[in-house]
């Protein structure tokens, strides 16, 4: 479980993250949704140790978290440029989890055989689709073996035609009892996964509501119904 409670974020004396609470059991896809602003990156950036907290906590199963546990998918890929795909995933799994040479490079093998890259594996980032860099991103966030995964406007990079391919993978990793927290601001997206959504405004969640609770009872979430709507 991933608790996150009455967190406060403040960049040159003003708050970016006013109070923030939220919990995410395994398996729960989370979606910080809001307008551009609202702090929705800085969240996950918090949550993946990019940002120190001014106050507040963030626990994993019943104790500080462990950044180690946390991946992490930028919105542009953060793809390293100078190396070749295969070399994106095995760097960090030889510096970061210190894996042996070859571990890392059976564990790279694998895991862009399971997004479909492997046929790229020697090709630098700079000649990939955006898809495909995407697919690398997250392969390269996963060989870490994360147990909460961010994704930050998954979407936002790619062509409208992949959001259900992309929300696709985002629920078969859930069904993993991953942890996922998306920020966005793409309602197709949204429409797209069972999620849990919480809607920020100016650093705050101002409403939270699961996609069958609004979809049963769209009138209870105001707020949530009228972004959605683009009002
Ligand atoms: N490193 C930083 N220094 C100063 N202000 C920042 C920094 N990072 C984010 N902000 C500000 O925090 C607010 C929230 O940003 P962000 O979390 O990126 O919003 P969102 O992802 O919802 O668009 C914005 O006003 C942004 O300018
Ligand atoms: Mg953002």
């Amino acid at each position: 479980m991933l608790i996150v409670k009455n967190i406060v974020k403040k960049f040159h004396g003003k708050k970016i993250l006013d109070d923030v609470s939220f919990s995410a059991a395994p398996g729960e896809i989370v979606v910080l949704l809001g307008q551009s602003g609202v702090g929705k990156s800085t969240i996950l950036r918090v949550l993946s140790n990019l940002e120190t907290i001014d106050s507040g906590s963030i626990e994993l199963d019943h104790g500080p978290i462990d950044f180690k546990k946390v991946g992490m998918v930028f919105q542009d890929f953060n793809l390293f440029a100078h190396m070749t795909v295969q070399q994106n995933l095995t760097v960090p799994l030889t510096k970061v989890a210190l894996k042996s040479e070859q571990e890392a490079q059976t564990i790279a093998h694998l895991m862009l055989d399971r997004f479909n890259v492997l046929s790229k594996a020697q090709d630098y980032p700079v000649a990939l689709s955006g898809g495909q860099k995407q697919r690398v991103a997250l392969a390269r966030a996963l060989c870490l073996n994360p147990q909460v995964l961010c994704l930050d406007e998954p979407t936002s990079a790619l062509d409208p035609q992949l959001t259900s391919d992309v929300a696709k993978i985002i629920t078969e990793l859930a069904e993993q009892q991953m942890v996922i927290v998306i920020a966005t601001h793409d309602i197709g997206l949204l429409e797209a996964l069972s999620c849990t959504i919480h809607l920020m405004r100016d650093g705050k969640i101002i409403q939270s509501a699961t996609s069958k609770m609004l979809q049963e009872n769209p009138e209870s979430f105001i707020n949530i119904k009228n972004f959605v709507q683009g009002k």
